[in-house]
């Protein structure tokens, strides 16, 4: 069974990317890339695109995913082919539903690529045939409309797709901000932002980060999400690193202090071995390159059929 999954370099990657993706990159013969075409979606500078787009292959490379697994979406272009059949597949009544848009587009200056993403993510997953899509919470509407694109297109041109299924994770499928713990961990907040813990920042940074989250004021450790929020939170992230139960755990704690002490070591514990493999890959660029230009003609040659299949199915001529 292919796994298939991505991350888009917006930003500088967080624990949330870690524990709901990254961690869940185990198949040894998925397709792991960083989604470097999802993130000029919004206006972006080249030059930090670029930059992001190579850390945050490095670190899915010092993750330990097999070098093979990793490559740059814009290093392979059948992604953005048949993204273009995608969208001569998809409805602007169900584009105009995807949450995303709704929260951040709809005006005269939104880019045409934030309606249209959902196809090139369709595209993404459908192209290798992959049945898991490892992500967290808030793809799960995207996995959704590439499964409907899917069954659409077979249904009008042919039985050309693999139908994707979800892989949702038992924990950690929405890490929350620790400052604002409502709120989704998001990368794209601004590279200070006290509540979001960034996979590169120095540990007595996270430490200190974690030490301040915000909780609340009747010192009872529980795990309860809608009273609780921030508590919850931290249970939460505590088991996704440890691999205990959230609630069993809270059983453990009497006092806010000493939960946030065992946070800061179980993220530490995971976080620090990840720091010191990507400083390792880092002092050798020229091998980074190396495993980036395998894992894309993989890519290129494990997507080529699929894209070749879809074309012939639609009636373009000229495809052999
Ligand atoms: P992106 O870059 O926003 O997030 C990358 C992955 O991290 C997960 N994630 C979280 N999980 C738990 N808690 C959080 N706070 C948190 N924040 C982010 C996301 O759910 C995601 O799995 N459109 C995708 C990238 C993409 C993709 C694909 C994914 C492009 N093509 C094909 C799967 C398959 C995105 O922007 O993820």
């Amino acid at each position: 069974m292919t796994s298939l999954s991505g991350i888009t370099p917006s930003g500088r990657l967080t624990l949330g990317n870690y524990l709901g993706a990254l961690s869940r990159f185990t198949d040894p013969d998925g397709f792991f890339f960083v989604a470097n075409l999802h993130a000029m979606t919004t206006k972006h500078d080249p030059r930090r695109l670029a930059t992001l787009t190579r850390e945050c292959a490095t670190l899915m490379l010092a993750a330990g995913i097999p070098p093979g697994a990793v490559f740059v979406q814009s290093d392979v272009p059948t992604h953005a082919q048949l993204a273009y059949l995608l969208e001569c597949t998809s409805y602007v009544g169900e584009l105009s539903r995807m949450i995303q848009y709704k929260e951040k587009g709809g005006r005269p200056m939104t880019r045409a690529s934030l309606f249209t993403y959902p196809c090139l993510m369709a595209a993404d997953i459908l192209l290798y045939g992959a049945q898991r899509v490892p992500v967290g919470g808030d793809q799960d509407q995207h996995v959704e409309l590439a499964r409907d694109v899917a069954v659409r297109f077979n249904r009008e041109y042919g039985d050309t797709f693999v139908v994707p299924e979800l892989h949702k994770a038992a924990l950690a499928t929405r890490i929350k901000d620790l400052a604002n713990p409502t709120a989704k961990m998001n990368k794209s907040d601004a590279d200070d932002a006290v509540g979001t813990i960034r996979l590169l920042d120095p540990p007595d940074v996270i430490r200190r980060q974690i030490m301040r989250a915000v909780t609340d004021s009747d010192n009872e450790v529980r795990h309860d999400e809608a009273a609780k929020p921030g508590v919850t939170n931290l249970l939460e992230i505590l088991a996704a690193c440890t691999g205990g139960d959230p609630a069993q755990l809270a059983l453990g704690y009497s006092s806010y202090g000493d939960l946030k002490r065992d946070v800061a070591d179980a993220v530490l514990a995971v976080i620090e071995p990840l720091q010191k493999e990507y400083a390792r890959l880092a002092t050798d660029p020229g091998a980074i390159d190396g495993l980036l230009a395998q894992g894309r003609d993989r890519a290129l040659a494990a997507s080529e059929p699929r894209l070749q299949a879809a074309m012939r199915a639609m009636g373009l001529a000229g495809c052999a």
